[in-house]
């Protein structure tokens, strides 16, 4: 039996992208066409059943250089101080990045998609399939980014 009241976090795979440093990476995957990889580990590839009728996915991966001391960010956007959970940084107490991609393609355990700003050998958490009908929320904002 698992005891479901421990945190244990187990990698389920790793992404392959083309950055190998935090400069390299985008800001936000959305700003990339860049495709990257996905590989599931074998032992949770049957958990991809139907996967390929999603055409979004939520992916979310470990931020494995992040800085997990900082409760102060300073964005780029406005170059200001912000709390860490006003903003999206990749330093904060539970390094956990959240990208929503697009899948192009299935291919067994591996899967194309587009929209990663994870750095290349970042170690996967999770795939969630996005809906608009589920997530999408018209006019939500982000006060300080206006
Ligand atoms: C601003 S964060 C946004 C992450 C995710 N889209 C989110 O909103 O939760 C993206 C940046 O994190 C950095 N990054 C990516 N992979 C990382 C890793 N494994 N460890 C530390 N930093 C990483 C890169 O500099 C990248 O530009």
């Amino acid at each position: 039996m698992t005891d479901n009241s421990r945190m244990d976090l187990v990698p389920i795979g790793l992404i392959h992208t083309p950055y190998s440093s935090r400069k390299d990476a985008p800001h936000q995957g959305r700003d990339s066409q860049e495709i990257c990889e996905i590989e599931l580990f074998s032992e949770y590839a049957h958990g991809l059943l139907d996967l390929e009728r999603c055409t979004h996915l939520i992916v979310l991966y470990w931020l494995h250089l992040a800085d997990r001391c900082c409760l102060i960010a300073r964005p780029p956007r406005d170059g200001k101080e912000h709390g860490v959970f006003a903003t999206r940084t990749p330093n904060r107490p539970n390094p956990i990045a959240l990208d929503i991609v697009e899948l192009l393609e299935v291919d067994g355990r591996r899967l194309k998609v587009r929209g990663m700003d994870a750095l290349d050998g970042s170690t996967l958490l999770d795939i969630k399939p996005y809906s608009s009908g589920i997530d999408n929320i018209e006019g939500a904002r982000i006060g300080w980014h206006e």
